[in-house]
């Protein structure tokens, strides 16, 4: 198959078209599932389940969930797939229909607001529509200046009842960096580091692989699935050379299922162009500086310049959550630019036990207590020995 030309392209994406499908299907209609969902709150959760189970996979589009009730009580599902894939909305539609069923007359779920403009795909709207719905339940409308609204106004306008912002503090917590990356131009950061609990990253020789537990090293591998991309620094480079592929996740983590297929296929190499959702688990990796050609973090696209001009160049280029995971050079300077959406932290039990190893964020800091920077703690769990710690920045209004 000539790699890149149009055939192989159209090819690939039927191809995952078709995985994601068959993974669709085998949910529903589920009996033991439709037991489960009794209420337009317990749907939205459902579809919440399935947009984080393809979160990491779909930049730049966001990672949307769909449940399809029809007048029968059958219950087909769908979510986003990697680009240039089908929207979440005509997933779950392509699942009734494959398994025989008429849309016609039935409630549809959908984490965002359907859209209305033609991108690498049709507008949803015009599928919804056609398909005879009679009702769409959406968790939030899309700040993308190419929906804002519209998607909701042309159901509206084609007589289908609309309601807006059901389970919308789920949908919220899930798609919040979408909706910061739509509203900022920024992508959503996240800062990971493992430390010791006296706040070292590395000992004084520059080692630190590994200060946290093999429990924890699965945990981050999660936070990597989650993000589509990942950035170092160079100095981490050369003193880690770390892959930053995701190798291992939790028996929970929402991505397992595409672990597994990718685990299963017997050559990962044999679709050419577009990827399936299982291989855009591993991120695209940055690297601030300069990597070796011989790095394990190869292929990877090398960055450089002021972070505040790097970070949003990389929402340019589609990026939409963005995992840093140090060192201490960039940890620093992200921090005091403000460009920090989120922080995990994953405390050892150990100590470094003096000032000399290399701190959690290197450079100059606040000089007085009165300008100590302050967050809030989203999160606090044990993973294995460890802590795992997730704080965002407080509210602008916070004490
Ligand atoms: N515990 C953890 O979670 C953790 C995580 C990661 C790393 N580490 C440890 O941290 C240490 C590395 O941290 P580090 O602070 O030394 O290095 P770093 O932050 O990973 O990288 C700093 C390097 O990045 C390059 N760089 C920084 N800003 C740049 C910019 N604006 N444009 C272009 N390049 C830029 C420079 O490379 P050049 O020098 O080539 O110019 C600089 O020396 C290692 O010991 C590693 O083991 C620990």
């Amino acid at each position: 198959m000539p790699s890149g030309s149009a055939q192989a392209i159209s090819e690939a994406a039927a191809r995952h078209a078709q995985q994601s499908e068959d993974m669709m299907r085998e949910a529903g209609p589920d009996p033991l599932l439709g037991a489960s969902i009794h209420s337009d709150e317990d749907a939205m959760h459902r579809a919440v389940h399935l947009g984080e189970g393809v979160r990491g996979t779909t930049a730049p589009n966001p990672w949307v969930g769909a449940v399809l009730v029809t007048v029968d009580d059958e219950i087909y599902e769908g979510a986003t797939e990697p680009p240039p894939g089908r929207h979440a909305e005509i997933v779950a539609l392509g699942a009734a229909r494959s398994a025989g069923a008429d849309p016609a007359g039935a409630t549809l779920y959908t984490t965002l607001e359907p859209c209305s403009h033609t991108g690498r795909t049709a507008p949803c709207i015009d599928a919804i529509i056609a398909a005879g719905i009679s009702r769409v339940v959406v968790g939030v409308t899309d700040p993308d200046p190419h929906v804002a609204g519209s998607g909701v106004d042309a159901l509206r306008a084609a007589r289908i009842e609309v309601d807006v912002g059901v389970a919308a503090d789920a949908v919220l917590l899930s798609l919040r960096p979408y909706l910061h990356q739509r509203q900022t131009g920024r992508p959503w950061v996240v800062l990971k580091l493992a430390a010791t609990l006296d706040g070292r990253t590395a000992a004084p020789d520059g080692t630190s692989q590994w200060i946290t537990s093999p429990e924890a090293r699965a945990d981050a591998h999660g936070l990597r699935a989650r993000c589509d991309a990942v950035l170092v620094g160079a100095g981490t480079v050369r003193a880690d050379d770390p892959s930053l592929t995701v190798r291992e996740l939790p028996p929970t983590d929402p991505h397992r299922p595409l672990l597994d297929m990718r685990e299963a296929r017997d050559d990962p190499t044999d679709v050419p162009f577009a990827r399936t959702a299982a291989d855009r688990l591993d991120p695209r990796r940055f690297v601030l500086g300069m990597a070796p050609a011989e790095a394990k973090v190869q292929p990877c696209i090398e960055v450089s310049g002021a972070l505040r001009s790097v970070v949003p160049r990389l929402a340019d280029d589609g990026v939409v959550e963005l995992l840093v995971e140090g060192g201490a050079n960039i940890a620093g300077e992200l921090h005091r630019d403000g460009l920090i959406d989120e922080y995990v932290v994953y405390l050892a039990p150990a100590l470094a036990g003096g000032d000399d190893g290399l701190p959690m964020q290197a450079g100059t800091g606040a000089q007085s207590i009165d300008d100590f920077w302050r967050g809030e703690i989203a999160d606090l769990g044990r993973v294995g020995p460890d802590l795992r710690i997730t704080m965002f920045p407080a509210a602008p209004d916070s004490p």
